[in-house]
């Protein structure tokens, strides 16, 4: 099986040469964690299907994510200038080349997912998820929510919310395409239920990691406190934050021990090693 990063490299290399695809394939190949793609495979394996026949979702995924990074970290946003262990795609480039990178890795992803070779009725219905869990119900309603904290949050419910959004909808994502594509459609709300568990154990664990780590060991920039960022950490207190991120993570496990029909050791040990992640 060829590695992940390949498949991405391909699929950027079939557009024309430009300024937007060299920030597109900078951003996207500077080596993220691929979380989102990794979800996606495990559930496949879990229920018994060559993970393959999911590299353009898994690839769509990573795109999406990836746009996300890249406009969280532009000036009217987080302002950040580390990611992924290099200058933000504005610093690098420039700010509109940044926008557009991103707009441009939004719009490739549900045509990458469309061109792929799944049935009709079977793409249609994992692309409709991945730009819902995306989109202004899903990731980009967490991301403004986000951006209005100081005056919109001001307790845990509140941003239980804004983190279920932002990073919980790209969570989600792979677990219930994963399950749409293995024929499982009728389990899709059960696995968004897990990812949104997942996503809120992940972004405490973000918030954590932004308060004990270096910008060079967390390979970003950790500005959460410059920001004036309402976190789970300045909310709750680290120990609190971490023993909720600790309990999210373990209800998230014991339901995938209970998905039917479902071999629960790949996404377990994925999980297990997201847990324990010190970036
Ligand atoms: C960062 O996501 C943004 C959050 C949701 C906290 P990741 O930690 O998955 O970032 P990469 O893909 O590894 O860079
Ligand atoms: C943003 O959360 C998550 C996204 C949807 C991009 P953060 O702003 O905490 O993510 P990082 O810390 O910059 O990766
Ligand atoms: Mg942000
Ligand atoms: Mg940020
Ligand atoms: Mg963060």
């Amino acid at each position: 099986m060829r590695d992940f990063e390949t498949k991405l490299t391909e699929r950027i290399r079939r557009l024309p040469e430009s300024r937007v695809r060299d920030a597109m394939e900078y951003s996207l190949l500077a080596g993220g964690k691929r979380i989102r793609p990794n979800l996606l495979y495990a559930v496949m394996q879990g229920y018994r299907q060559d993970p393959e026949t999911a590299d353009d979702f898994a690839c769509a995924l990573e795109m999406i994510h990836t746009y996300s990074l890249i406009h969280d970290d532009l000036p009217a946003m987080d302002n950040d200038d580390l990611r992924r262990g290099r200058p933000t795609c504005h610093r690098q480039f420039d700010e509109a080349t940044a926008i557009l990178a991103g707009d441009g890795l939004l719009t490739y992803a549900p045509q990458i997912a469309l061109q792929s070779e799944w049935p009709g009725e079977v793409k249609a219905q994992c692309t409709a998820v991945l730009l819902e869990m995306a989109g202004p119900a899903g990731m980009v309603l967490g991301q403004c929510l986000d951006m209005k904290e100081e005056e919109g949050v001001t307790d845990w419910e509140a941003l239980k919310e804004v983190h279920r959004n932002k990073t919980g909808c790209l969570l989600s994502a792979p677990l219930m395409i994963g399950a749409c594509l293995c024929g499982h459609a009728e389990d899709a709300e059960k696995w968004h239920e897990i990812g949104e568990k997942t996503g809120l154990a992940f972004q405490i664990q973000d918030d954590i990691l932004d308060t004990e780590l270096t910008p060079e060991e967390f390979g970003k920039s950790t500005s959460d406190e410059g920001n004036n960022k309402v976190t789970s950490v300045n909310l709750l207190g680290i120990e609190e934050a971490a023993d909720m991120m600790e309990r999210l993570y373990s209800e998230a496990e014991d339901g995938i021990r209970l998905m039917e029909g479902f071999d629960s050791a790949p996404l377990i040990s994925l999980i297990e090693q997201i847990r324990v992640r010190r970036k």
